[in-house]
């Protein structure tokens, strides 16, 4: 049955099913998108007339919600009527690592993928095309299927009918957008070929017909999975020879670039930092982990479970050499952290590497003076689990009233540099490449340092100034 797409519903507002479906709508303005969420908050600010108040920061997304919102593409609260309407549903809902029961710390959640197609089976009207778009462990179109069938057979008289696809997405954050528009490949995993040939018209629209793959389902599932653990994988690498880089007076940077040219490694994902963060990495690869291990390959388990041991094992690392460099102690003092997203260009913070670093020196005892341009104060208290001090700017500055052990947001950083011992930059926000050094000198208490987690400080503009600076990798100065 050649089916051809006119009305699309996605399950899920959230990072993927927002940007994706507002990429799919803009290049189809015949088709109709409906993104529905349970999130009532979340679908009244994708509707805000004040394209600020999006709950996403994107890049360019603004300007595709301003184009397309309420002409194809619409966001609302109402699951049930979009799903009955829809000739192609999208499941985009989140798939966090599970946090009790059967797997619990490894495996994926899956309870609100299975209530998706619970859902999906009780409204769905007709011959309908389900998507996963959500990342999922191998073999989960199979639960969705069983669920379908299900519906299909205790309902005969309503002509139910259903094709799974894997579809996984794989745009990454802050260049999501434009990630969609240029994909490196479309995966399409599937049985039926009439389905995979109706999803692959819609990518048609806007993706060279070479860069669609089609490959068997189980394949699609596993290939997600692997593409994040591969990327994970190069970043505790590179972080890891960092680590050696310090110790022995070599540079990462300059290891990178050398191995980056040799084409069978590439230049990219080699940037030493922080250590990955995302919503994705960890729980994509402790997912892996899990799996191997129900295989029966505890070996292929602990081969990647070492790449998230790593990963966190250097955030603390990290912790730990900024108190001693503060002289084994952190404690009453005042530093700036500059940064908490997980990247650049993005309002997430999930598993974000400045949320160990932070905990840490809090614990420590230090007062945190944590600036980011995008991320809400409000979700850096739920990170940190702690509530920010004083919420009164002029008490932010009196260093002396501070107690030790806590944290302030701050929207000035010279401002809060005033009597500060140490920077760090967490997050390669481009700002952080163009402050003014000579003035946060002038201000920080001496002996002052500077900890470039992100290489973004340009060396030259501070090495005839009053500071010690320390880079991730550098054992060169
Ligand atoms: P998210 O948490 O931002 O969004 C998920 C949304 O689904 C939430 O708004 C939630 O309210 C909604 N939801 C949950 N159950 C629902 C239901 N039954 N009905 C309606 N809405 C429901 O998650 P995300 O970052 O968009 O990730 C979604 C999936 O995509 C995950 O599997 C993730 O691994 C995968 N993925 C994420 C990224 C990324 O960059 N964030 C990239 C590729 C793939
Ligand atoms: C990642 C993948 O890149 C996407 O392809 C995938 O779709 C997505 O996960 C997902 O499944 O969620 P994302 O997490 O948004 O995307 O961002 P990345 O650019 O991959 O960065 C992840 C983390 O690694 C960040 O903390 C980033 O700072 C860090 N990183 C990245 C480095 O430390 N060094 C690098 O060279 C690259």
């Amino acid at each position: 049955m050649n089916k051809s797409i006119k009305n699309i519903c996605c399950i899920g507002a959230g990072y993927v099913g927002g940007p994706t479906m507002a990429v799919i709508a803009d290049n189809c303005p015949d088709i109709t998108v409906n993104v529905v969420d349970i999130n009532k908050d979340r679908i009244e600010s994708w509707n805000s007339s004040n394209l600020n108040e999006l709950p996403i920061y994107e890049p360019g997304l603004d300007k595709i919600i301003e184009r397309r919102r309420n002409k194809n593409l619409f966001f609302s609260n109402k699951v049930q009527e979009n799903i009955s309407n829809a000739d192609m549903i999208f499941i985009s809902v989140n798939t966090p690592t599970k946090k009790k029961g059967l797997g619990a710390g490894k495996a994926s959640d899956l309870k609100w993928v299975e209530a998706c197609a619970r859902q999906v089976a009780r409204f769905a009207k007709g011959y309908t095309i389900v998507v996963e778009k959500s990342t999922l462990p191998v073999k989960t179109a199979e639960v969705i299927k069983t669920i379908l069938e299900a519906a299909e057979l205790n309902n005969a008289c309503k002509n139910l009918k259903f094709e799974v696809l894997s579809n996984p997405e794989f745009l990454a954050e802050g260049t999501a957008i434009n990630d969609l528009e240029f994909p490196d490949r479309v995966l399409i995993g599937g049985e039926n070929e009439d389905a995979i040939l109706s999803l692959h018209k819609i990518y048609r629209n806007w993706v060279p017909e070479e860069k669609i793959l089609h490959t068997n389902i189980w394949s699609s599932e596993l290939a997600k999975l692997t593409a994040n653990a591969f990327l994970a994988q190069r970043i505790s690498s590179i972080n890891s020879i960092g680590a050696l880089c310090e110790a022995t007076g070599a540079d990462v940077r300059e290891v990178a670039r050398a191995i980056g040219t040799d084409s069978r490694i590439g230049s990219k994902f080699l940037d030493a930092g922080p250590g990955f963060g995302g919503s994705c990495f960890k729980k994509d690869i402790l997912n892996l982990v899990y799996l191997s291990e129900y295989f029966g390959l505890p070996e292929v388990a602990n081969f990647w479970e070492g790449i998230v041991k790593f990963n966190t094992w250097h955030q603390h690392r990290l912790s730990r050499l900024i108190i001693k460099k503060l002289f084994g102690t952190v404690s009453g003092k005042k530093i700036c952290i500059l940064g908490f997203a997980f990247k650049a260009n993005t309002n997430d913070t999930r598993e974000s590497a400045a949320i160990n670093i932070c905990k840490d020196l809090i614990e420590e005892g230090a007062i945190l003076f944590i600036h980011d341009p995008k991320v809400d104060p409000k979700q850096i208290e739920i990170d940190l689990e702690k509530k920010e001090k004083y919420s009164n700017n002029k008490l932010k500055n009196q260093t002396q009233t501070l107690s030790e052990g806590g944290w302030y947001s701050t929207k000035n950083i010279i401002d809060s540099s005033d009597g500060a011992d140490a920077i760090v930059v967490l997050t390669e926000w481009e700002e952080y490449g163009q402050l003014d050094w000579e003035e946060i000198s002038r201000k920080l208490r001496k002996p002052a340092w500077v900890f470039d987690v992100r290489s973004i400080i340009p060396y030259d503009k501070i090495k005839a100034l009053d500071l010690n600076f320390w880079k991730i990798g550098d054992g060169s100065k």
